[in-house]
C-alpha cells in the first residue's frame, strides 16, 4: 500500500529546510491546519444548519458580511491565539489589526495576515470558497508589536498559503521553497500530500476576469479581451473564459490547469478591488513558486509598498506568457494608469 504523507508530518520533514528553525513556523502552518478543518466542517454544511445568510453588521470594506465569514475569522483567530506563535492578526473582517496579548503571544515571533473566508458571496449556491494566509516575521525587536511589523512588502513573506472548500478540501502553501498541495481525506480528518511541488504550466488557454465590468476596464484589459476572443489556429485562441468569483478557486483552477486571473482597475474602484496584504500578496507568492508570474499590470504585486491593512491593487496573475502578454496590452494602452492612478476618461470610455 503505498504511503501517506500527512500535513503534519511534512511540515516536521520539511523543518529541516531550515537549519535555525525552532519549530515556530511549523506549528503556526499545523495551527492554521487545524483551523481549516473546523471551518471545513462548517461549510461543508452550510446548508443545514442555520448559518446562512447575512450576519446584518457589514466590514470594512462596506460589504455584507456573511455569518460563515464571522465564524472563519473567530476560528482562525482563536487557533492563532491560543498557539503562542503569532503576536498580530491582520483580517479582512477587523478594521484594525488584532493583537494577541497573552502571555505566551505577545513576544511572538510572527505576523499572520488572513482572508478568513474568500468568496462569501459563493456561500449560498454551493461553489466553492477559500481561505487565504500570509504570514511575515516581526520586525521590531522589542515592546508591543506595531503596524510597522504587519504592513510589509509580500517579498517579505516567509510562508503563504490558501484553503479551497471545493469539491475536496485542499491546502496549498508555500514557505518559499515550492509549492505543496494537501487534499483532506474526510475519513481519516487528515490533510494528505496530494499535489507535491505543484508547477503552473507556463502558458495557458482559460482566462478569468468578469467581463460584466467591461466598460469600466482600462483600454489595456479591453484590448486583452479582444485578444484572447479572435480565433488564431496557432496559439490555440479564442482562449476559454472561466470566472468562478472566488479567487481562490479561480487561482486553483489556474495553478492545475494554466491560465490567467485578472481584476483589474475600474472607473469604479480605482485601485482596484482585491486586498493587497490577504489576497494578492500571498496569491502572488504561491504563485510565483509555482512557476508562475503576479502583476498589477505594470509592476510584480510582491514589491508593491504597503501603506494601510486593507489596502487595494490590480491584480494579473497566473501562466507567465498570458501574463507577459496581459501586461503588453497595459503598457501599450494605458500607461500611466498603474495602481493607484484613476483611469483616465478615455480609458473608460
Ligand atoms: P471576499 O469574499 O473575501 O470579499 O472576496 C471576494 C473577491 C474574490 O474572491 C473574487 O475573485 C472577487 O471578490 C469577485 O468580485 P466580483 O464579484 O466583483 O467579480
Ligand atoms: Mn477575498
Ligand atoms: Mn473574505
Amino acid at each position: 500500500m503505498k504511503q501517506v504523507t500527512t500535513l503534519g508530518q511534512f511540515i516536521i520533514e520539511k523543518q529541516n529546510d531550515f537549519p535555525y528553525a525552532k519549530g515556530e513556523l511549523s506549528r503556526l502552518l499545523r495551527d492554521i491546519g487545524i483551523a481549516a478543518k473546523i471551518v471545513n466542517r462548517e461549510v461543508n454544511k452550510a446548508g443545514l444548519v442555520d448559518i446562512l445568510g447575512d450576519q446584518g453588521a457589514t466590514n470594512v470594506q462596506g460589504e455584507n458580511q456573511k455569518k460563515l465569514d464571522v465564524y472563519a475569522n473567530e476560528q482562525f483567530i482563536a487557533a492563532l491565539s491560543s498557539g503562542g506563535e503569532c503576536c498580530i492578526v491582520a483580517s479582512e473582517e477587523n478594521d484594525d489589526m488584532v493583537r494577541i496579548d497573552s502571555e505566551v503571544s505577545k513576544n511572538a515571533k510572527y505576523i499572520v495576515a488572513i482572508d478568513p473566508l474568500d468568496g462569501s458571496s459563493n456561500i449560498d449556491c454551493n461553489v466553492a470558497v477559500g481561505t487565504i494566509f500570509s504570514i511575515y516575521r516581526r520586525i521590531t525587536k522589542n515592546g508591543l508589536p506595531t503596524l510597522e511589523d504587519v504592513l510589509q512588502k509580500g517579498t517579505n513573506q516567509v510562508a503563504a498559503g490558501y484553503i479551497i472548500y471545493g469539491s475536496s478540501t485542499m491546502l496549498v502553501y508555500t514557505t518559499g521553497k515550492g509549492v505543496n498541495g494537501f487534499t483532506l481525506d474526510p475519513s481519516i480528518g487528515e490533510f494528505c500530500l496530494s499535489h507535491p511541488n505543484l508547477k503552473i504550466p507556463e502558458d495557458g488557454t482559460i482566462y478569468s476576469i468578469n467581463e460584466g465590468n467591461y466598460v469600466h476596464f482600462p483600454d489595456g484589459v479591453k484590448q486583452y479581451i479582444k485578444y484572447c476572443q479572435v480565433e488564431d489556429k496557432a496559439t490555440l485562441r479564442p482562449y476559454t473564459s472561466r470566472y468562478i468569483g472566488s479567487m481562490v478557486a479561480d487561482i486553483h483552477r489556474s495553478i492545475i490547469k494554466g491560465g490567467v486571473f485578472i481584476y483589474p482597475t475600474t472607473s469604479s474602484a480605482p485601485n482596484g478591488k482585491l486586498r493587497l496584504m490577504y489576497e494578492c500578496n500571498p496569491m502572488a507568492f504561491i504563485i510565483e513558486q509555482a512557476g508562475g508570474k503576479a502583476s498589477d499590470g505594470f509592476n510584480r504585486i510582491l514589491d508593491l509598498e504597503v501603506d494601510s491593512l486593507h489596502q487595494r491593487s490590480a491584480i494579473f496573475i497566473g501562466s507567465e506568457h498570458m501574463v507577459l502578454k496581459a501586461e503588453e496590452f497595459m503598457k501599450a494602452h494605458s500607461a500611466g494608469q498603474a495602481n493607484g492612478v484613476v483611469a483616465s476618461k478615455k480609458s473608460v470610455a
